[in-house]
């Protein structure tokens, strides 16, 4: 069992309902809810890099987790997106997106789901995406490390052909067999990534000098 398990299965699992009632507890660098290090800005370069990825086509941009709100700013940046649909199942997470983006939830190029993925991402109509970056949070034991797994198909769905898949991959310089199985078992082949040097601070979720960044085609 790594480091990141035994410590998550130390401050324990919250179900739906705890994780919402649970206050969001953000400091200058991250982002806590229920105990949980949830986002840390260490993360500020991959973020901007998962940005860059999700956003190589402009058009309509899902994201998934809105977190500390720095790979949504790293993609409103981008002036060839259309919109930036963004699925936060916190409600004062939520709460930091709609405080710093009233403007353009209400003229529409932002749309905020409050909403957990799993219950919501069936209403999103097939193939209406240019890109996708998902950076939700491991909420059971079993998702520890690759909660992503569990949306590959949903993504596959969701995408235009050619369209961009990217996500924190919770991998150091390549895909696992059971990973790179999981993309090919949703329907994707065009499967690359980026390593991107990071210098997380010690006793960090992220205890290496690398991570991944998916590029992962449909
Ligand atoms: C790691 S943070 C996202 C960080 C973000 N990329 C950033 O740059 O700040 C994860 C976020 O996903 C949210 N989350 C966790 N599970 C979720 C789920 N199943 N559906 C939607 N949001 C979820 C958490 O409340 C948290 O705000």
């Amino acid at each position: 069992m790594d480091d990141t398990t035994s410590s998550r299965k130390k401050i324990g699992f919250p179900n739906k309902e705890e994780w919402k009632s649970n206050t969001a507890h953000y400091t200058d660098d991250s982002l806590y809810i229920a105990g949980h290090h949830v986002m840390g800005r260490w993360e500020t370069d991959y973020m901007c890099r998962l940005a860059h990825i999700v956003c190589q086509n402009g058009g309509h941009i899902l994201e998934l987790g809105y977190g500390m709100g720095i790979s949504s700013d790293f993609i409103q940046k981008n002036k060839k997106i259309i919109t930036h649909t963004i699925i936060e199942c916190h409600p004062e997470v939520a709460q930091e997106c709609r405080k710093k983006y009233t403007h353009e939830i209400s003229e529409g190029s932002i749309i905020l789901c409050e909403n957990f993925w799993e219950d919501i991402i069936y209403k999103l109509p097939n193939e209406s995406y240019d890109g996708i970056l998902f950076d939700t949070y491991p909420l059971t034991e079993e998702q520890i490390h690759k909660n992503h797994y569990w949306f590959f198909k949903d993504a596959y769905r969701l995408l235009k052909k050619g369209g961009v898949l990217t996500y924190y991959s919770d991998e150091k310089k390549g895909y696992s067999k059971e990973h790179m199985e999981k993309l090919k078992e949703a329907g994707f082949t065009h499967i690359g990534y980026h390593v991107c040097k990071v210098n997380p601070p010690q006793n960090m979720y992220w205890n290496d000098t690398s991570i991944l960044a998916p590029e992962i085609i449909k």
